[in-house]
C-alpha cells in the first residue's frame, strides 16, 4: 500500500469515528436563557417550567431553556432591559416593572382597580390583556402571554394597619412604578422605590419598614423572617408578563414562534394555577411564623382615602380605559 493510499485510509476511519460525534452537534439544542425574581419553587418558577417544558416538547428538543431564578441576572429592570441588551432570551416579570417599558401598562397598578380574581382574569384573557401584549412591540419587546402573582398586600414591622391612618408615616419599600409611589404617597406613606434584590437586606437593616407584595411572594421569600404585621389590603392586582427578546422571535420559524407563543400561555396558567394553592394556605402559615395579620380591612376607607389620586390616574390612563375595565364582568 502506497504511503498516500494508507494516509488516505487513516483519514477516512478518522471521519467516519467522528460522524456521530458531528451529527449529534448539528443537532445540538438552542440554549434559551430565562430569567425571573423569585426561586424555583414559586410562581415565577412553576410558570417558567411550564413554558420551558412546553417549548422543548412541541419543537423536539429544538430549544433547551437554562433557568436563572431568585434575580440571578439581575432585578427586573435588568432583565427587561437584558431582552434588548440580547444577555437573556426570556424572562418573566411584573407588571409593576414592565409599566417603565411600556407605559400603557400601567393602569393596572391603579389600586382596587379589579374586584376580584375571576374580574382580573377575564380582563386579561380578553380583548384589553390581547391589545396590550401588543403594545410591546412597539418598545422592541415580544409579550406573549399574562401569568399573575395575586394582589399585593401590605406587611411591615412596626404596627398593625388596620385603616389608613394607620399607615400613615411608615416607610414602605415600592415597585419602581410611578402609579404605586403616586397611591402610597396619598395615603401619607413613604414610599420608597427599590428594585427587589436590595428589599431583604434594606428590611433587615431596618431602612424601610415594610413592603408590599402578594401571598405568593410573601411566602416564596419568607418574609416572616423580617416582618411583624400583614394587612390584607388587596390594592393592587400583580400580573406578571412573559416575554422574549426580538433578537430570539427574530430568529424563529412560524412553527415555533407558535411553540413558544402556546408554551407561554401554558406557563401564565401554570403561574395561576400555583397561586390558587398558595392563597389557599398562605396566610395561615404566615400566620404560624408569628405574623400578626389584619383580615378585616375597611378596603372602602383606603378607596375614599386615594380619591386625590385617583384624578390623576383617570388624567394619565383616562376615565373610559378605568371605565371599560370596570365594566368587564
Ligand atoms: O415587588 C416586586 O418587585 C415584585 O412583585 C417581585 C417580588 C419582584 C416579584 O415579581
Amino acid at each position: 500500500m502506497t504511503l498516500i493510499r494508507r494516509s488516505f485510509l487513516a483519514l477516512s476511519a478518522a471521519l467516519a469515528a467522528a460522524a456521530p460525534v458531528g451529527s449529534a452537534l448539528a443537532q445540538q439544542p438552542r440554549e434559551i436563557k430565562i430569567g425571573y425574581a423569585l426561586a424555583q419553587n414559586s410562581h415565577f418558577g412553576a410558570g417558567a417550567l411550564a413554558w420551558s417544558e412546553a417549548v422543548e416538547k412541541s419543537t423536539n428538543g429544538a430549544f433547551k431553556f437554562k433557568h436563572f431564578p431568585s434575580s440571578a441576572l439581575g432585578g427586573e429592570r435588568e432583565l427587561i432591559e437584558g431582552l434588548t441588551l440580547g444577555t437573556v432570551e426570556a424572562v418573566i416579570v411584573s407588571n409593576g416593572a414592565v409599566s417603565n417599558f411600556v407605559p400603557d401598562a400601567g393602569v393596572m397598578d391603579v389600586p382596587f382597580l379589579f374586584r376580584d380574581t375571576p374580574h382580573a382574569r377575564a380582563v386579561l384573557d380578553g380583548k384589553f390583556g390581547e391589545d396590550l401584549l401588543a403594545k410591546f412591540r412597539g418598545r422592541g419587546l415580544i409579550a406573549l402571554a399574562w401569568g399573575e402573582q395575586g394582589f399585593r398586600h401590605l406587611t411591615n414591622s412596626k404596627r398593625p394597619v388596620v385603616k389608613p391612618e394607620d399607615a400613615k408615616g411608615l416607610k414602605i419599600r415600592v415597585t419602581e412604578n410611578q402609579t404605586h409611589i403616586t397611591a402610597f404617597r396619598q395615603l401619607g406613606i413613604a414610599p420608597t422605590p427599590m428594585s427587589w434584590p436590595e428589599v431583604i437586606g434594606a428590611l433587615q437593616q431596618g431602612i424601610i419598614d415594610g413592603q408590599e407584595n402578594p401571598v405568593s411572594v410573601i411566602v416564596s421569600a419568607k418574609l416572616w423572617q423580617v416582618q411583624k404585621y400583614m394587612t390584607l389590603t388587596g390594592h393592587v392586582y400583580a400580573p406578571m408578563a412573559l416575554i422574549v427578546s426580538p433578537a430570539l422571535w427574530g430568529s424563529l420559524n412560524d412553527a415555533q414562534k407558535k411553540a413558544f407563543t402556546d408554551g407561554a400561555r401554558a406557563g401564565g396558567l401554570a403561574s395561576r394555577k400555583f397561586v390558587d394553592d398558595v392563597e389557599k394556605s398562605g396566610v395561615e402559615e404566615i400566620k404560624s411564623h408569628g405574623v400578626a395579620v389584619v383580615t378585616d380591612v375597611d378596603k372602602a376607607a383606603f378607596r375614599a382615602a386615594l380619591a386625590p389620586a385617583y384624578k390623576q390616574f383617570a388624567t394619565k390612563f383616562g376615565q373610559k380605559t378605568l371605565d371599560n375595565i370596570a365594566a368587564v364582568k
